[in-house]
């Protein structure tokens, strides 16, 4: 039966008209999407509305990514609910990052919790980059960290270092002493000393205890769910009371930082310019005679405190205690440190800081303690502004690159087949470039990268020099639990605890 008998040739026509102009339609669309689609970097397989947050299950974060990064390599896309990140696994693509394209990843993702606690994005460390930001990272750099308070802060290093030596020396014989404990109290007592002038120790304000605000503000400044999954997050949020512990969080630390600015208000008329410390510097700069430069609001003043509060002391403790860790799991470590230290020591009965500058081998027990346990283990996230391409892939304005500096400095492909093992002779020979990132890199690079590891020398120094140190009875040196835990910052999960034996120099 001819065709046209059952349709008349009109409607095939225009059948056929239509059919000719969807193909070209179609043939049109689909080749500019492949000339205008971005290239997106691999990405493990989603489920609907939590994206690949099923992945992180049951390992710590950096963990879990490091191991995902073996499957899709060191540029991987990942999703937390709607939010899109970068996954940084190697140091070519980290150099990309944070310095090839530092200036478009130099932002901060928003979160509420940060919103909250940087007094709506006032401070240096979670806010997105503006003119005020850099001011107020300059004022902290000259006034905290540079080289004016420099005397003051080694000054009261050693005051404390010999406050926590007396307290070791007073332990009674073969009784393990808590270290984090013990550095808690040091870091703590060292930073709020220059820093607030006073260390503290007594709590100042009703409430929680110092250690306890700390690790408060260190969790909400993580995000809550509200801030990856607009909707049912935010209700969550509100169900579970993590607003709640927000606002209370928010109330103490407030208070607290309130109480400091008053002790200071109270004596900035009777100090001298020699007992002034870093809170009376920016209470002036937020008076009204500072007629030069950035006039300081009171709200700047506080979220610069909070910055030194939740970054100052918490990354320089786990430091320590990683530091102490490792060398106490090492015979051969321990050893050849303890000779180090004590020959450079020996003629002045106490180490002195100058001492330090000739520890070589102090220095490299310290990188590699920093390579092994980078404190803040997926740095801070940086947030992309622009379109840009980092490794041949496209990268969407608003994902967040994630560095895991974790994983960087524990990658065989460019430590060796002995990268987990503690080996600081390593840096004999390496000069290091982004193969390891513990302080990040970039204009968002921690300000305190010379600073810190000076402190961690030193109070190493001064333990392993008065000092010689056990792991307690029952544990051989190498079985000491290394287990760690933390998102923000990685803590030692169960606490070192090792036995002191004062060194008797007439042997
Ligand atoms: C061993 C000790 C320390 C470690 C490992 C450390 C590590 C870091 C890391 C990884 C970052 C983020 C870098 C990035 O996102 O690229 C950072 C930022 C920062 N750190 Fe540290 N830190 C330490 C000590 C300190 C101290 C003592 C202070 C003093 C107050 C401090 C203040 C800051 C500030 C203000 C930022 C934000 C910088 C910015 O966003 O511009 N840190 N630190």
């Amino acid at each position: 039966m001819e065709i046209f008998t059952i349709f008349p040739s009109w409607l095939l026509t225009t059948a056929l008209v239509f059919f000719m102009f969807f193909t070209f339609l179609y043939t049109l669309i689909s080749n500019r999407s492949s000339i205008t689609a971005p290239k997106l970097p691999p990405n493990p397989p989603k489920l609907p509305i939590i994206g690949n947050l099923h992945k992180l299950i049951g390992k710590p974060r950096h963990q879990a990514l490091w191991q995902l990064s073996k499957e899709y390599g060191p540029v991987m896309l990942f999703y937390i609910g709607s939010k899109p990140y970068l996954i940084i696994s190697s140091p070519a693509m980290a150099k990309q990052v944070l310095k090839t394209h530092d200036h478009i990843f130099c932002s901060r993702p928003l979160s509420k919790g940060v919103k909250r606690l940087t007094y709506n994005y006032l401070d240096i460390a979670f806010s997105p980059p503006s003119d005020h930001r850099r001011e107020m990272r300059k004022i902290l750099v000259s006034e905290f960290l540079g080289p004016k308070r420099a005397r003051l802060f080694n000054h009261l290093l050693v005051s404390e270092i010999e406050t926590m030596v007396r307290s070791i020396g007073s332990h009674p014989p073969n009784v393990a002493v808590n270290l984090n404990k013990l550095f808690l109290a040091t870091v703590k007592g060292v930073v709020c000393k220059v820093a607030f002038g006073n260390n503290y120790r007594q709590q100042p304000i009703k409430g929680p205890s110092w250690e306890v605000l700390v690790d408060e503000a260190l969790e909400m400044l993580g995000g809550g769910l509200g801030d990856s999954f607009p909707w049912a997050g935010r209700f969550i949020d509100y169900v579970s009371g993590w607003n709640d512990k927000l606002e209370t969080c928010f109330t103490n630390l407030d208070a607290y930082i309130e109480s400091i600015i008053d002790d200071h208000k109270n004596q900035i008329a009777e100090v001298t310019d020699d007992e002034k410390d870093f809170v009376h510097a920016l209470l002036e700069l937020s008076s009204e005679d500072n007629t030069s430069g950035h006039r300081l609001t009171k709200e700047d003043v506080k979220a610069l405190i909070m910055d030194v509060l939740t970054g100052g002391v918490d990354t320089t403790l786990v430091t320590l205690v990683w530091a102490m860790s490792e060398i106490a799991r090492s015979v051969r470590v321990k050893q050849k440190l303890q000779t180090e230290i004590r020959n450079h020591t020996r003629r002045t009965p106490k180490v002195d800081v100058l001492d330090i500058a000739k520890m070589t081998y102090l220095k490299m027990v310290v990188k590699e303690t920093l390579r092994l346990h980078a404190p803040a283990p997926l740095l801070i996230p940086h947030e992309c502004m622009s379109h840009c391409q980092i490794g041949g892939y496209d990268v969407i304005p608003g994902t967040s690159a994630l560095i895991n500096a974790w994983g960087i400095g524990r990658d065989p492909s460019t430590w060796g087949e002995n990268a987990a093992d503690f080996y600081p002779e390593r840096f004999e020979k390496f000069e290091v470039d982004f193969e390891m990132v513990p302080f990040g890199g970039g204009r968002r690079s921690c300000p305190a990268k010379n600073m810190a590891p000076a402190t961690v020398e030193f109070v190493i120094a001064n333990l392993l020099y008065w000092f010689d140190w056990e792991v307690p009875d029952g544990v051989k040196s190498e079985d000491l639990n290394m287990q760690e835990e933390g998102i923000l910052v990685l803590h030692k999960k169960v606490p070192l605890r090792l036995v002191p034996a004062k060194y008797n120099w007439d042997d």
